[in-house]
Parts: C-alpha cells; structure tokens; sequence
C-alpha cells in the first residue's frame, strides 16, 4: 500500500474504532485540535503508564511530579522562549499560505531519502539473496550522491538557522527550486521568526489580568521545583524528576494528524547530574531510550538516531529518536544534554540559589541536566500506524487488524457467547465479571462469532474468549489470539494466568535488560 494510502487508512481508521476525533467535529472541528476517544483514551493511557513504570518506577533515583499548566511568566523569559522560542516561517506571495522554512527543505531531503530508498529496492530485487545493503548504500556513487546532498543541504540549513541568517535559509529555498507543494509557485516572502507560545490571561479585571503563557513545555516545571524535590526527597545526584502533561504551541504548520498538534502531551525526565558526567549520561540515555522503545516489538527497522547539527539554545548535545512514520523518518523523541542553563537561568532571575551540595565532595554546584523528551500524542500515532496491517487470508480474503502490541492493547479480551441463548451469555458475563478485577474486557454478542472476531481484530484486542455449549459440560472455553488467530480449548479457571502471561507490563519491559 502507498504510503499515503496508509496514512489515510490510519486516519480514518482511528476514527472508525472510537480512538481519535477531530476536536469540536460538529462545529466543523479546529485545526491540529483532536480529542482522544474511548478506546484511544485507554491506549493514550496505556503508553503513558507504561513510560512511567520505565522511568520512574523502576528506577530507585527518579521520581515523578504534576506541576501546573499555569506558571510565572518569568519562567518563560529565563528559559529563553519568550525571546527564543521561534520557527522561522515563509510565506508564498501567490498562494498566500504559509510555511515553516526549516520543514520545506527537510520536505525535500526526504523526497531524495525516498529516490535513495528506491535504488535500494531495485537492487535488493536485482541481487537477491546475497544483496548487502550496507555495502551498496556505503559505495552505489548514485547513493552516496544523494546522501552528501542531503547532508551539504542539512548542514547549511543548521548553521544558517543557529546564526539567524534567515537570508540564506531564503535563499537555499531558492536555490533548491523548492515549490509551494500545493500551488507549485516559488513566489517567495522573506523568511521571519514566528514565537510559538500561547498568551493567556490572569485575574478577574482586565486592568490588573496578569499575562500568562500556556507552557510549551513540561520541563520548565521540573526545573523550578528542582530544590523542592531534592531536598523533600533526600535525592542525591545523579537523581531524575519526571512528568507527564499536556504542552501548547501554536504550530504554524500544524499537520499529520496528532503528529503535530497545538495542544499535545509530553512525557518528560530531567536528569540531575555532576558536571562533566553530560556525556556518559547522555549514552547511557541514548542507549535505554532506544531499549524502551525496541521493548514494544515494533521493529528495530523502524527506528534510528538523528544528531543535532542545530542546537537549541539550551544543549551541548542533543539527539532525536526518529521513527518510521507513514510520511517517512520524522522525530519521536529528543535526547539532550541541557548543561546547568535552565538551573543558572532560574536562580538569576528569582534570585534564589538553585545548588546542590555534594557531601561527597563538600561542594556546592548547580547539576548539570540530561533530558529525555518523548510527545505522548507521537508515541501514539507511531503505534497505531505500525499496528495497522491488512492480511492476505489463506481462504482468499483479507483481515484488517491491529496488532498493537498487548500490553498498550485498550481492551485486553472479548468475550463472546456463541448464541444468545442456553445459559451461554450468563455464563460469559460471569468471566467478564471475574476478568474485570484485573483487566480492561470486553463483552459482544452481536453478530455471528467470525464478524465477532473480525471486529476485535481492527480494534487491537489481543484475544478473543468464545463460551458455547461444550463450556456447560467442562467449565472450558476456546480462546483465540489475535496475531495467529490459533485457537485453543483451555480452563475458565486458567484464563487470567493466560491473559496476564502476555499483557503484563513486567513480561514487556523485561525485554530492555
Ligand atoms: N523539553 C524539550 C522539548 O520540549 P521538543 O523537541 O521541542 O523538546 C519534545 O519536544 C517532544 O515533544 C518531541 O520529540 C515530540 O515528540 C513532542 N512534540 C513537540 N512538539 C509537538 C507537537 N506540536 N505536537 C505533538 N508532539 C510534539
């Protein structure tokens, strides 16, 4: 399937099974606005506990806080966003739409990315079995052609942008012919800085409302409360604060469905640690980042590293880890070294000491941070859209189905009454009144049982539990698994074990060891 078909069916997919609406849909909806439905609302939870229980529950050091969307507007300008938060954005003089300069040149490397891709798979077919892939990308001159360009462009775009030349990010769009994608005009504006933070107000009359922003991020709440936290918790460095929450920018291209949305969730970790230590911790993070991430079965494939050539104004060092999404590689969380900026910044402007004494040492110094950054929304959208496959059938038809992976799965089990009568629905609410305790279930009688599993199938449940007439004479029941759709006779009394055998968190993460 066309990767832009996919992406369509994802949509439209997630809307069909009750996980993601539009937001405000009967009033026509708002832009990059989407509200999360009853199965995404379950699987959205599902990714964030399942973060939570990595970073902050399996670990002795890191410990997790909820701080307020509403926070001091001066927080803001000693972060460096009011003045610093920006995306550079271009508008087309013909068609009058507008864009951000940096997404339309990397648009265009990765339209070289997909000429790359397909000199691989023409060769992939030409060689066959003893086709080496990292030797024809490393020496097929047309390859490494379209890889220096890709990176002589990235390169400039990254320095232009870190020294504010916006001239030449203009002109490298000019230079690279890049059209408006929806008009094909090169009519150009000049490129401008655009600050991506919502203004909102504080108090009850208009003359003393205090001016607030809505935050952008959840790590600056982590910050302010760095001292309060250490000191109520007795942490000692290195030790890591986390959070999950929402976070607000006004995106001027917000598009990709809940790739890029105005309003989305961060799941965020600081990490306080001794200066000097920022690069052993920003491998130790890059590496168990990836290993939380390679936990869920989605494919090693699927996933790689981007080092920073622009860093923010915060970093010495930073990195994405980007995913396979249907539009291509794109970033789905950020790794960063933040050095002592944030801390430094907050204590000169509150005027408050923000240091930690080191016992060991018998010095004070201000901890130097590593941050991992993951969108919640993203995390989201990398699942669904991995998990979403049609299957050929062996009897010549096909299924549609869902195969999240079981753990983050919103509905753990179906189960299912051959017929509507004889005993068999009593007998199937009474497990789903049994199963409930400890799982999310679903009771369906509707429909013949095969429609029955089909359904389940596109909703992502992982197993299907049919009680018919031989369950009256043995107490068993068959229970059929999604993925393979093997079907097997068991116990009623065995089923918890069996479910929990495979959606249980501790079998998942076990596999970062
Ligand atoms: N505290 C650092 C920070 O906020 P970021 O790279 O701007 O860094 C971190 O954002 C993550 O938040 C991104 O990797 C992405 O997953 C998510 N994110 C950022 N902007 C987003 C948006 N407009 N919509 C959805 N997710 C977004």
């Amino acid at each position: 399937m066309a990767n832009d078909d996919q992406f369509k069916k994802v949509i439209s997919h997630a809307k069909e099974y009750g996980y993601v609406f539009q937001s405000s849909e009967i009033y026509d909806g708002l832009s990059a606005v989407y509200d999360y439905a009853q199965n995404g609302a379950e699987l959205k939870k599902n990714i964030r506990d399942y973060w939570w229980k990595a970073m902050v529950q399996m670990n002795d050091n890191i410990v997790g806080i909820d701080s307020a969307i509403f926070m001091h507007p001066t927080i803001w300008k000693a972060s460096g966003h009011v003045d610093a938060f920006n995306d550079p954005l271009i508008d087309n003089k013909d068609s009058k739409k507008r864009y951000r300069a940096d997404v339309l040149i990397e648009d265009y490397c990765a339209k070289i990315e997909t000429k790359i891709d397909k000199e691989v798979s023409k060769a992939e077919k030409r060689f066959g079995d003893t086709f080496n892939k990292a030797e024809f990308v490393s020496t097929n001159p047309r390859v490494v052609g379209y890889q220096e360009k890709i990176e002589s462009i990235l390169t400039r775009m990254g320095k232009s942008l870190g020294a504010e030349d916006l001239a030449d990010v203009k002109a490298l769009i000019e230079e690279l012919e890049i059209a408006d994608p929806l008009t094909g005009s090169k009519n150009w504006t000049d490129v401008k800085q655009f600050n991506l933070m919502f203004g909102t107000k504080l108090g009850a009359s208009a003359e003393h409302a205090m001016d607030l922003y809505l935050r952008p991020e959840t790590a600056q709440g982590i910050f302010v409360n760095f001292l309060n936290v250490q000191k109520t918790g007795r942490m000692k460095i290195p030790f890591g604060i986390a959070q999950t929450g929402k976070a607000f920018r006004n995106e001027i291209v917000a598009r990709q469905f809940i790739f890029r949305m105005r309003e989305f969730e961060q799941m965020e970790m600081q990490f306080f640690i001794k200066p000097g230590t920022q690069k052993e911790w920003f491998d130790y993070w890059k590496e168990t980042r990836m290993k939380w991430h390679l936990s869920l079965g989605l494919g090693e494939e699927n996933y790689r590293f981007h080092d920073h050539e622009k860093l923010a104004h915060y970093a010495d060092a930073a990195t994405d880890i980007e995913f396979k999404f249907p539009f291509g590689f794109k970033e789905l969380e950020g790794i960063h070294s933040r050095t002592d900026f944030d801390l430094k910044q907050h204590e000169e402007f509150s005027g408050k000491k923000l240091q930690y004494f080191d016992h060991e040492d018998n010095a004070s110094y201000t901890p130097y941070v590593l941050e991992t950054s993951i969108g919640l929304d993203r995390m989201f959208l990398a699942i669904f859209s991995n998990a979403l496959v049609e299957e050929e059938l062996d009897n010549n038809t096909t299924r549609t189905v869902l195969k999240l992976p079981a753990v983050l799965a919103p509905v753990k089990a179906a189960i299912l009454p051959l017929v509507k009568k004889d005993g068999l629905p009593d007998i199937a609410k009474q497990i789903v009144e049994d199963l409930k305790w400890d799982f999310n279930v679903d009771y369906d009688e509707k429909d013949a049982v095969g429609r029955r599993y089909r359904r389940q199938d596109a909703n992502g449940t992982p197993f299907c539990i049919t009680v018919d007439h031989d369950t009256l004479e043995d107490n068993t029941v068959t229970i059929r698994h999604r993925d393979t759709m093997e079907q097997k006779r068991v116990k009623i009394a065995d089923l918890k074990d069996i479910i929990k055998a495979e959606v249980d968190v501790k079998h998942w993460l076990m596999k970062m060891k």
